[in-house]
């Protein structure tokens, strides 16, 4: 079964072409990143124009590195949510009118199920190829970690009824972060300290050259469920880290310098950083990291489960990856991340997601309509 995925909750418009939710034969992604670097975060106004002009080609390009045409498409599959409306609207609309236009099966995937199962795809794929991969099995911990999300989840499938053995997810929330993202953390100190956008891979490269425990940021500690996350606090401790220092005056020069650079390479930008802020950016970093290598792995001794999936753009994060990889080897948990280029939006995960609902016969139909709020494994009555 050939799905197509469509994604455009946020910055990336993205479409994949993807075989029995397995195999990824094609995967655009077209990045908005240009559009809002100037402005250090995502303008929601700007998105929605860039995935309009966007998302007739990307589904174009996404079909031709396939080699098929959208009649070969045997279902479609957009992501319903959560995420910036109108960026949402425009990947929902589009993907709805092909499915009914082809007369084909539409389904709403939405957007941290789908990044779950990029963790998922990529095993398959890996395994596929032959490489020396352990199986993502099912029950997981998983922590989805993005620019819009922080969040743990218990993951498993049932098989659904012998007539139809296709296994059904399920998703519970464990814990979510109560204010910002860490990824919106790691872009707002990089505003603060006009680093450049989006901010997590800037700092993840510039904080090798800083001491990660110059600064003790201390633990976060939170009040109520211990799997809940803040990383507000954090960043407004670096905030006062930094105002009324020297490191304002380097930062607005920064600043100053940035605009009149095309794109500055990395010795640039760490050539006009002093040591001082190498060494909190490093040190932010590492209390981020810890705080959700810590949680998660006080997930799964709460649930008693054998697997830790990590995904989401932070999931991207060297240090992230390196600290969870050590953990779980000491405690003899297996640990599956997405290459970094499922880790980020992108249409394939959308449409791996979505096959699994065909499957079980799930269908969407003209009143699909787009969430900006959507939670995932919430019971209605625990949603405030
Ligand atoms: O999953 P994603 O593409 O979009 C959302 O669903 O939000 O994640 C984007 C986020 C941004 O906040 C970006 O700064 C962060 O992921 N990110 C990273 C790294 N690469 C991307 N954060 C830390 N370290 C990285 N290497
Ligand atoms: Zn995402």
């Amino acid at each position: 079964m050939l799905v197509l995925g469509i994604e455009s909750s946020c910055d990336e418009t993205a479409a994949a072409v993807v075989a029995n939710g397995a195999r990824i034969c094609a995967s655009v992604v077209a990045s908005q990143v240009l559009t809002h670097e100037k402005y250090g975060g995502v303008v929601p106004e700007l998105a929605s124009r860039e995935h309009l002009r966007a998302i007739e080609p990307v589904v174009d390009e996404a079909c031709q590195r396939a080699e098929i045409t959208l009649r070969d498409v045997d279902a479609v599959a957009v992501t319903e949510g959560p995420g910036l409306i109108g960026s949402l609207l425009v990947g929902l609309v589009y993907g709805k009118t092909l499915a009914l236009s082809l007369g084909k099966p539409l389904v709403g995937v939405n957007h941290l199920e789908g990044h779950i199962h990029a963790v998922l795809l990529e095993n398959k794929m890996d395994r596929a190829a032959g490489k020396p991969v352990g199986e993502a099995g099912l029950p997981a911990i998983t922590l989805v970690v993005s620019g819009g999300h922080t969040s743990l989840f218990y993951v498993s499938a049932a098989s659904t009824t012998t007539q139809q053995p296709a296994p059904q997810f399920h998703y519970r929330q464990l814990g979510q972060t109560r204010d910002d993202a860490a990824g919106e953390a790691f872009d707002k100190v990089a505003k603060l300290l006009a680093l450049g956008y989006p901010g997590g891979p800037v700092i993840d490269k510039l904080s090798r050259f800083g001491n990660a425990n110059s600064v003790d940021f201390g633990r976060i500690k939170m009040r109520g469920n211990p799997l809940d996350f803040s990383f507000s606090g954090l960043k407004t401790a670096v905030l006062y880290r930094v105002r009324g220092t020297e490191l304002v005056r380097e930062a607005e020069e920064r600043r100053a310098w940035r605009r009149t650079v095309n794109k500055p390479t990395l010795d640039d930008l760490r050539a006009r950083c002093s040591q001082a802020t190498l060494d909190l950016i490093a040190s932010f970093q590492q209390a981020v990291v810890q705080d959700l290598v810590e949680r998660t792995l006080a997930a799964v001794e709460s649930s008693n489960v054998a697997n830790v999936f990590v995904t989401g753009g932070v999931a991207c994060n060297s240090l992230l990856r390196r600290q969870f990889t050590d953990r779980c080897k000491d405690q003899g948990l297996p640990v599956f991340f997405p290459s970094p280029a499922l880790s980020t939006d992108n249409a394939a995960m959308i449409a791996a997601a979505g096959y699994y609902k065909l499957l079980v016969g799930e269908r969407a139909g003209v009143s699909l309509t787009a969430h900006a709020s959507f939670p995932l494994g919430v019971e209605k009555t625990q949603r405030v």
